[in-house]
C-alpha cells in the first residue's frame, strides 16, 4: 500500500535555486490538467514569483497583501477587528485566490516585515489545509533552497519533489531535503538531463536517498529555454516537445502513486 494513498495529493517543487523547479511546476501543472486532475490548486511559493507568468497568468492578490490588509484592520481601531482576526484571515486568504477554469493560484507574494503578526511561511504554513479543501491536487512552486522546509512550510506536503540539474552542489540539496523531510517523502526528480547521464547519476546516489523514488527526467529542451526567454506561456509549449512530454510522464507517475491502481 502506498504511503500517499487515500492523501489528497500535495506535491512541493523544491531544489537549489535556478535547477528549473518553475518551468517543471508549469509543466506538471499541464500535465496534470490534460491528465484530467482537476481541480489543481497552484500556489507560487516564491516571493520572487515566477511561476503565474510562466502559465501566462497575473496576479491581482496575493497572500503577502491578505496579510497587510489584515494588519491594518487589526489596526484600525476597530474594537470588534481583533475578535474577527481568524474569520477575516480566512476570508482575505480564499479571496487572494483566484479561479480559472479547472485550476486556481495563489501567489505568496512579498512583504515587508512590519507588525508582530506571522510571516508568510508561517501564513502558508497554516493555510494550505484550508486553501487544498476544495480542490483535487495541489502543486507547490517552493523557494530556492532550504528556508521554507525548515519553516515546516512543506509540514502537509504528501510529496517533496526535489529537484536536481544532476551539479554535485543541486544533489546536496537533494540530499538536505530529504534529511528535513524524511527520505520516504521525498521523490527526485532530474532536469536538464537525458535519460542516460540520469540514470549515471542514479547509480552513485548515497544510500540513503535509495529510499526516494526517482520519477523521471526532463532533458534540455531548447524550445522550453526560447519560451522562457521570450515570456511567452510554457502552457503553449507543443505536446510533443521533450519537456513538456516528459513532465507529462512525472505527472503521471504523480497521480498513480497518490491513487494505486489494485
Ligand atoms: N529542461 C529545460 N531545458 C532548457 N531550459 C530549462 C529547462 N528547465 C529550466 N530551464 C531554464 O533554466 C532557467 C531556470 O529555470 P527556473 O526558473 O524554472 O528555475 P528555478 O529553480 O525555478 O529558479 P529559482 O530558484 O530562481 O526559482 C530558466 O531560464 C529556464 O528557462
Ligand atoms: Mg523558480
Amino acid at each position: 500500500m502506498s504511503r500517499t494513498e487515500n492523501q489528497k495529493p500535495i506535491i512541493a517543487v523544491c531544489g537549489k535555486g535556478g535547477v528549473g523547479k518553475t518551468a517543471l511546476s508549469a509543466l506538471l501543472a499541464r500535465g496534470f490538467l490534460d491528465l484530467g486532475a482537476k481541480p489543481l490548486l497552484l500556489l507560487d511559493a516564491d516571493p520572487a514569483g515566477g511561476l503565474i507568468s510562466v502559465i501566462g497568468q497575473k496576479a491581482k492578490s496575493s497572500l503577502a497583501l491578505a496579510r497587510e490588509r489584515m494588519i491594518e484592520s487589526a489596526r484600525s481601531g476597530d474594537p470588534k477587528a481583533k475578535t474577527r482576526l481568524v474569520q477575516d484571515l480566512d476570508y482575505l486568504v480564499l479571496e487572494a485566490l483566484e479561479e480559472r477554469e479547472g485550476y486556481a493560484f495563489l501567489a505568496i507574494g512579498r512583504m515587508e516585515e512590519k507588525g508582530c503578526f506571522c510571516p508568510a511561511n508561517t501564513l502558508l504554513r497554516e493555510a494550505i489545509d484550508l486553501l487544498a479543501r476544495p480542490f483535487a491536487l495541489v502543486l507547490i512552486d517552493a523557494e530556492a533552497g532550504l528556508e521554507q522546509i525548515s519553516r515546516q512550510v512543506t509540514r502537509n506536503v504528501t510529496r517533496v519533489l526535489a529537484v536536481s540539474d544532476g551539479s554535485a552542489r543541486s544533489l546536496d540539496t537533494v540530499k538536505l531535503i530529504g534529511e528535513m523531510v524524511g527520505e520516504e517523502r521525498m521523490a527526485i526528480v532530474f532536469n536538464r538531463l537525458d535519460e542516460k547521464a540520469a540514470s549515471a547519476i542514479v547509480d552513485g546516489l548515497p544510500p540513503a536517498l535509495a529510499r526516494s523514488p526517482v520519477l523521471g527526467c526532463v532533458p534540455e529542451d531548447k524550445t522550453l529555454l526560447d519560451f522562457d526567454r521570450r515570456g511567452r506561456t510554457l502552457w503553449d509549449l507543443p505536446k510533443d516537445s521533450p519537456a513538456r512530454k516528459n513532465a507529462a510522464k512525472i505527472a503521471k507517475a504523480l497521480l498513480e502513486e497518490a491513487n494505486p491502481v489494485n
